[in-house]
Parts: structure tokens; C-alpha cells; sequence
């Protein structure tokens, strides 16, 4: 599959100056559709291992911030995934001593996290959201910087006991927004607040007043408008 890039790539110049994008866009879209793994799409929810990880409980429940574990999210191209070493933190033998004395259930469904950090194993976590390699590294901190909350790309994850992908990351899904991002732009302060920024997001759609601070304001705020030309995202 490797020896088709060099290929396909070559012709972005000459497809863009022959204005046949369509046609070829359409020949290699087919291409990728049949492929591109058919597991990363909307709706993918792997099986997670061990008890897995529930967004609902820490993030929703117990109102953790996105950031006390992805993070490097405001840092860096990847929101990296954490470490046992930060489960442990709370999960460890001689922590939240009255939940494992009480609940079998959830001395069960933690076990997996002692084993782990015991033995020194990563969790072997399944990757749920992915972007193609011919797209560039998809750089998280600048969307965050510019005020786009992991609500507008993953939804409502603190409502979720197994995480599952809830957009298409389609090339004309960046595209939508790229072209008119002041329907989802919020004040960077409230990017990893999902709750706040959902309603925020209805209210503007809908044209109501009440808004912080209007989309248009925070896209004039912002260092350069998002890019559409192909080399911002493709090799
Ligand atoms: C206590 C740690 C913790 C907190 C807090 C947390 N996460 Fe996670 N997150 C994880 C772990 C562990 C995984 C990998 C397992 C999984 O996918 O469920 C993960 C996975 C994800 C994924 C899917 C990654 C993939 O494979 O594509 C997204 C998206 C995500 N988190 C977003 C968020 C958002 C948004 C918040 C805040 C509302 C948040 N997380 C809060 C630990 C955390
Ligand atoms: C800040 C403390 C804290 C951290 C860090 C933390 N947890 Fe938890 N976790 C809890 C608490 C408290 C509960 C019990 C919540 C409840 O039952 O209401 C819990 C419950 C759980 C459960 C049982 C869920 C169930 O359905 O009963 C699992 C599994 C779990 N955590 C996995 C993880 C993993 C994996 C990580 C690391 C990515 C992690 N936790 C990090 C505090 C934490
Ligand atoms: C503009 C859209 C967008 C925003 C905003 C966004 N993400 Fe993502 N996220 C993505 C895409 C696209 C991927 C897949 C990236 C790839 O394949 O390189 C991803 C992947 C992830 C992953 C998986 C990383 C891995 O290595 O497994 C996590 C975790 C994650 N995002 C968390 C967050 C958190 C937390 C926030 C908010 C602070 C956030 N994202 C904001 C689009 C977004
Ligand atoms: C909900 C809105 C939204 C979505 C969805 C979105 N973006 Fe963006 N993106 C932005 C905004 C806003 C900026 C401008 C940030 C700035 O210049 O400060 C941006 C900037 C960028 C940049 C320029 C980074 C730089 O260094 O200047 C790249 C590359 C990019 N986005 C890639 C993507 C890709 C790839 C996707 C789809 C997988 C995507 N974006 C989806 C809003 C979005
Ligand atoms: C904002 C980021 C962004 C920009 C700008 C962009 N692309 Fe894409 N492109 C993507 C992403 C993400 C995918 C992967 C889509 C998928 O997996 O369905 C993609 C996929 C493609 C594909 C594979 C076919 C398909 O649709 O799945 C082609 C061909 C392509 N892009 C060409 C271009 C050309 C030519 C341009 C300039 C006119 C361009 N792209 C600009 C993000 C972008």
C-alpha cells in the first residue's frame, strides 16, 4: 500500500493547476474508501482492556479537567494519552481505602491498574480517533490557543463511559469549520469546560443573546484566519 503514496502525491500540483481535482479527488476518495480501515468512522467504540476508563465517572462525576491527564494538549501537535502512573495516583492499594474495602465491583474493575503499575506494563489503550498519514500531525495546542473545546471535534466525552468517535474528521468537516470557525470558537478559558461551551454553541446557533463573547470577536482575536490550502495539511 506504501508504494501508492509517492504516486498519488506527485499529482496534487499538477491536479490543482488542471482544476480536474474533482474527478481525481473522487477516484482516490474511492480508493481510500475501500482501503482505509472502516473501524475509524463515526460511531467507533472499541472494546477498551481491563475495567476501561470511564470519561463519564472521572471527567463527568467527579468534574476532573481534561488537562490533569491529557496533558499536553495545550502544549503540543498530540493530546497524549496517560500513564498508569497517573491511575495509580488515586487507584494504588491504601487509596480510596473505603471504596475498595466495600466494593468488590470496583476492586475488580481497578485491578488491572495495580497489575499494570506493579508490573511496569503500559495499558494497552485501543486508539479510537485518527487521522490518515498523508495529513499532516494534527496540532491540537493551536485549536485549543484559538478557543475550538474538545466539545466541537469529540463531543460531549465527559457523558461517555466508553469513549466513541462523534465525527466523521472528514477532510470537508475541517473544511466546514475552517471556513466559517465563528460558529464554534469560545473563549479559551472554557475549551475543556463541555457542559458550558454545548450551551453556549445552541444559544449562538439559535441566535439568542447571552453569549460571553461573539464568535466573530474571538475570529478577529485570532493570529490568522484557519488555513484551506492543501500543503497546510498534506504532505
Ligand atoms: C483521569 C484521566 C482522564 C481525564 C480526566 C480525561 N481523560 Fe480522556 N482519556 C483518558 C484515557 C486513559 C483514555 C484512553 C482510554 C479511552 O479511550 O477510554 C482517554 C481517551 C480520550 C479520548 C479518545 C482518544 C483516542 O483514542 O482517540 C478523547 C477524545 C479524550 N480522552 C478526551 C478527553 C476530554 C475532552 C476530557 C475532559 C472532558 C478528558 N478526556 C478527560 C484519561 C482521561
Ligand atoms: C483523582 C483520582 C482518580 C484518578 C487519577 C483516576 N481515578 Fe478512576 N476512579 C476514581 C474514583 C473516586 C472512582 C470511583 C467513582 C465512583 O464509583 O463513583 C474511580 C473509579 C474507577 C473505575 C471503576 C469504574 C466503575 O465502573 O465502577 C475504573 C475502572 C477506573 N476508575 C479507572 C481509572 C483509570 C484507568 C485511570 C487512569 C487513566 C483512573 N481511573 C484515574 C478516582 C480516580
Ligand atoms: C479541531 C478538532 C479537535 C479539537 C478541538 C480537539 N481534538 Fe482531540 N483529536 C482530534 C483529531 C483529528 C484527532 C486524531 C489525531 C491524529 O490522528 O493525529 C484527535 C485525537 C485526540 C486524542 C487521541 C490521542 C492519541 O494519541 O491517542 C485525545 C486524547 C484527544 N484528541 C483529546 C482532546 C482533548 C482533551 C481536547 C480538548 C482540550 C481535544 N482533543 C480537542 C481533533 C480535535
Ligand atoms: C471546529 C472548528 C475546527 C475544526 C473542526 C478543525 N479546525 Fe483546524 N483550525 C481551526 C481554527 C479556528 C484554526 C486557526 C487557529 C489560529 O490561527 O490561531 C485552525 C487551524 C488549523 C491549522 C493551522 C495550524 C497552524 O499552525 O497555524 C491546521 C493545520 C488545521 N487547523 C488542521 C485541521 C485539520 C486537519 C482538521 C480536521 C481533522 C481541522 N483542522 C479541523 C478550527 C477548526
Ligand atoms: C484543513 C485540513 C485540510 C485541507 C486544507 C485539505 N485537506 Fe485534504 N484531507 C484532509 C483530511 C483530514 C483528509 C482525510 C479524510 C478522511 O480520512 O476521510 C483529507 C483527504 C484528502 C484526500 C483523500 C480523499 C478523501 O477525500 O478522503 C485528497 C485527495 C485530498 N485530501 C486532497 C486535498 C487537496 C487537493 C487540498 C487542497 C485543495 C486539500 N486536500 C486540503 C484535510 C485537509
Amino acid at each position: 500500500m506504501s508504494a501508492i503514496f509517492p504516486k498519488w502525491m506527485n499529482l496534487f500540483p499538477t491536479v490543482a493547476a488542471l482544476g480536474g481535482l474533482a474527478a481525481t479527488a473522487g477516484a482516490v476518495g474511492g480508493f481510500w474508501y475501500y482501503a482505509t480501515p472502516k473501524f475509524w468512522n463515526v460511531g467507533y467504540m472499541p472494546k477498551q482492556p481491563g475495567g476501561g476508563f470511564s470519561h463519564q465517572i472521572h471527567a463527568g462525576k467527579l468534574g476532573m479537567d481534561c488537562r490533569y491527564c491529557h496533558t499536553k494538549v495545550e502544549k503540543s501537535y498530540e493530546a497524549n494519552i496517560p500513564n498508569v502512573a497517573t491511575c495509580n495516583g488515586c487507584h494504588a492499594d491504601g487509596r480510596l481505602a473505603d471504596l475498595l474495602a466495600t466494593s468488590a465491583t470496583h476492586k475488580e474493575r481497578t485491578e488491572f491498574i495495580r497489575t499494570a503499575y506493579a508490573s511496569d506494563e503500559a495499558i494497552q489503550w485501543r486508539r479510537v480517533h485518527k487521522v490518515p498519514d498523508y495529513v499532516h500531525n494534527f496540532p491540537h495546542h493551536v485549536h485549543v490557543a484559538a478557543g475550538v473545546s474538545c466539545f466541537s471535534c469529540h463531543g460531549r466525552i465527559d457523558q461517555m463511559p466508553v469513549v466513541y468517535q462523534a465525527q466523521p474528521l472528514s477532510m470537508s468537516w475541517c473544511l466546514d469549520c475552517h471556513r466559517a470557525p465563528e460558529t464554534s470558537l469560545v473563549p479559551r478559558d472554557l475549551v475543556t469546560r463541555l457542559d458550558l461551551v454545548e450551551g453556549q454553541l445552541a444559544a449562538r446557533a439559535a441566535g439568542m443573546p447571552g453569549e460571553v463573547a461573539s464568535g466573530r470577536q474571538l475570529l478577529d482575536a485570532l493570529r490568522e484566519a484557519p488555513p484551506q490550502n492543501c500543503g497546510a495539511c498534506h504532505y
